[in-house]
């Protein structure tokens, strides 16, 4: 029988309970025990989201790690895990299409200035205020992975222009691809509009700072829903502060949840959402973390394991 160590911060024992019920649809053997518990000293894959590191190193029997996101960074934060143990991620088309739409809504919010009109609306102003003309923007999302393609396509199809930046060389249609360190200043400096779906790692960290913000055009709108730490917070104030960046719509933060002491709070022009842009949904991810689980068990590397030698 798979014994599975489960941890995700700050949920419920509920949530565990819903997790086990969608996991034994594909597998009905599963049984999801707590990664603090003594139990799980007899798991050999957990499934975590934001674990404590230390405990993992406890826990001999582990012979795979399950992300309960997209994104890994959260394991691999202090480099702790050995290199043998395989590192899987979710990769679910629904969270790429829910991550579409909360750029699609931030992005519409920008370009016809929504809460300029909920502002009127409070004082009961009846305005056109400046409308922004859709065709001559461009839109630059920076990581066009499994996220991010799809952003860019829905993005063009509303009739935008897109750029898309990755490492590898990419061909995605409707969207003029750029790829490699040097080529992201062809949308620093080109894009009105700078969306973030990067993975963290050592080459993303910081990747937004002084230096980018300037290069960007005057009145950019700033979109981050990859991770906190690919961004130099104090740098995306200042420029808020005068204007260069007109408005920022983040998800992401270096420490989550936000301190309530956080400039990001009082800033006009920052909108600040809870680390929610694409959540995992237990329903469509069931299966493929089902598939790993089983995977793992019969010591076969499952797909979607990541590269560690780059991260992600
Ligand atoms: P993915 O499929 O691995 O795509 C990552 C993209 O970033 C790829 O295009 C990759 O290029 C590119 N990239 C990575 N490092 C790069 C570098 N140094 N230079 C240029 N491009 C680089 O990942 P995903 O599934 O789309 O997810 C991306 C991230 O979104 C996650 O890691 C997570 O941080 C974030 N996320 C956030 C939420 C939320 O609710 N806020 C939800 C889900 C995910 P190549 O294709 O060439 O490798
Ligand atoms: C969420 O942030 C994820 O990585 O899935």
């Amino acid at each position: 029988m798979p014994i599975v160590g489960f941890f995700s911060e700050n949920a419920s024992i509920e949530l565990q309970k819903e997790w086990e019920k969608r996991l034994q649809i594909h597998c009905s053997l599963i049984k999801l025990v707590p990664l603090l518990s003594k139990e799980a000293e007899q798991a050999q894959s957990a499934l975590l989201w934001k674990p404590p590191l230390d405990r993992l190193k406890e826990l001999k029997n582990l012979q795979g790690l399950i992300s309960l996101g997209q994104g890994v960074d959260h394991i691999l934060k202090n480099n702790s895990i050995p290199i043998n143990i395989p590192i899987i991620r979710i990769v679910d088309p629904y969270m790429a299409k829910s991550m579409s739409h909360w750029v699609v809504l931030s992005v519409l919010n920008f370009v016809r200035d929504t809460y300029g009109y909920f502002d009127q609306e409070k004082n009961k102003l009846y305005k056109s205020r400046k409308e922004l003309n859709f065709l001559s923007l461009k839109i630059g999302i920076y990581g066009v992975g499994a996220i991010g393609s799809v952003v860019a396509k829905d993005l063009y199809n509303l009739g935008f222009q897109v750029e898309g930046w990755s490492r590898t060389k990419k061909e995605i249609e409707g969207i003029n691809c750029h790829y490699g360190k040097d080529c992201i200043e062809e949308l620093i400096k080109n894009c009105d509009i700078h969306v973030c779906l990067l993975p963290l790692t050592p080459l993303t960290t910081n990747i937004f700072n002084k230096q980018t913000f300037a290069k960007m055009k005057s009145g950019s709108c700033f979109i981050n829903a990859g991770r906190g730490n690919q961004v130099v917070e104090n740098d995306l104030i200042e420029n808020c502060n005068s204007g260069h960046i007109s408005s920022a719509i983040l998800d992401v933060y270096r420490n989550e949840p936000l301190p309530k002491n956080h400039e990001f709070w009082e800033q006009k022009n920052i909108r600040v959402w809870p680390h929610v842009a694409a959540e995992t949904n237990p329903q469509t991810a069931a299966k493929q973390i089902a598939n790993a689980i089983k995977c793992i068990e019969k010591g076969e590397l499952p797909p979607n394991t990541i590269d560690r030698n780059l991260g992600y």
